[in-house]
């Protein structure tokens, strides 16, 4: 079977590899991967040669596809189930833990971009039925960072408010949910062409953060002075201070990412005095996810999409999603 591999750092050094199969233990199932999305984590894997992790890496933590044999004990799936892949591979209910954080798949394991894959059947999940095999691939990372932020954590409520930064995979995940459960959204972009895109995903505010840079001001104007519930805070370094600002007293803060880089400093006494809650999220358990697809089931929820490759073109994608001209998920059709 094919395989990405990469074997240094850069795009150019992710290469197709032939692999060969593994034999299944009792409890594992061989899937056959039909589609894979990128994270902006996958692009600094790729870029930054792993990341900690050791070299060759199979990379992507997201994979969807059917189940082709099953191990001798497996009692969850049968061939032809339609499944997604779990980003932690042991995390499955309660909170996370350090074991946890070293089964994440296209880190600490092998990833999804290649053919087929072998895994414990406790990591896969069920692929929601109204779902094509390319959209249930966007979800056990961006989404299920989004779900677990805004409800899980964020525990939202019709009438709340909440303020989501850049049209990224995370983002307008946040903004579908955060709709979904009745909240009002503030969505920030370098683009007006992706802020129209959102207003008709249901944004109730929009604001340029290139054309507006205290855009941290203008939410608290839209919010008559209070600040938002709730921010998905997918910035880091360059938008945490900004973002505390934007919450309202006792609001929470989801610190999700670090689109503009790790460090800095941030002023401790704002979340004191306005007794923000800083949550830190990371992704999401199995139990988490099978939630969060029965709410997209009855809603039938479409992930946003914004372009598909072929197998073939995976450096593309990866190229395609470091140009952050996307809205929503890049995905890899196999
Ligand atoms: N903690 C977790 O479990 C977890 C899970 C998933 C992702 N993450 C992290 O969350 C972040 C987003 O991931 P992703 O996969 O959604 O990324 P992505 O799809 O690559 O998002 C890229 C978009 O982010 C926006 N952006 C960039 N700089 C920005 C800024 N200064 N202010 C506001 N928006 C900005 C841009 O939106 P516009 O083009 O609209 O300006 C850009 O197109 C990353 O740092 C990632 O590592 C963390």
């Amino acid at each position: 079977m094919k395989a990405y591999e990469l074997h240094a750092k850069g795009i150019d050094n992710l290469k197709l590899a032939e692999r060969a199969s593994a034999p299944l233990a009792p409890h594992q199932v061989r899937l056959r991967i039909r589609a894979s999305s990128l994270n902006y984590r996958d692009l600094m894997t790729v870029l930054h040669g792993g990341m900690g992790v050791s070299l060759p890496l199979i990379p992507n933590s997201d994979g969807c596809g059917e189940v082709v044999e099953t191990g001798a004990e497996v009692t969850r799936f049968k061939p032809g189930d339609r499944v997604i892949t779990t980003f932690f591979q042991r995390w499955i209910a309660g909170e996370i833990t350090s074991d946890v954080m070293r089964s994440a798949l296209g880190g600490a394991l092998d990833g999804v971009l290649s053919e087929q894959v072998v895994l414990d059947e406790s990591g896969l999940v069920e692929l929601p039925s109204y779902m094509s095999f390319e959209e249930g691939a966007t979800l056990p990372c961006a989404a299920l960072t989004a779900w677990q932020s805004l409800i899980v954590k964020g525990r939202i409520k019709a009438g709340d408010t909440v303020l989501v930064l850049g049209t990224g995979g995370v983002s307008i995940f946040a903004l579908q949910f955060a709709v979904l459960h009745g909240a009002q959204v503030i969505v920030t972009s370098s683009s007006d062409a992706k802020l129209a895109r959102a207003r008709e995903l249901g944004a109730w505010q929009t604001i340029n953060y290139r054309s507006d840079p205290n855009w941290e001001k203008t939410v608290l104007d839209l919010t008559d002075g209070k600040g938002v519930d709730q921010v998905v805070e997918v910035g880091g370094a360059g938008t945490l201070e900004k973002s505390l600002t934007a919450t309202r007293f006792g609001g929470m803060v989801g610190l999700i990412g670090v689109l503009t880089g790790f460090g800095g400093a941030v002023n401790p006494d704002v979340v004191l005095r306005k007794s923000v809650n800083l949550q830190g999220i990371y992704v999401g358990s199995r139990a988490m996810f099978e939630d969060m697809n029965r709410a997209l089931s009855a809603h039938q929820v479409k992930p946003v999409i914004d372009k598909t490759f072929d197998f073939g073109q995976a450096p593309e994608a990866y190229r395609h999603l470091e140009a952050q001209g996307h809205f929503g998920k890049v995905v890899i059709s196999l």
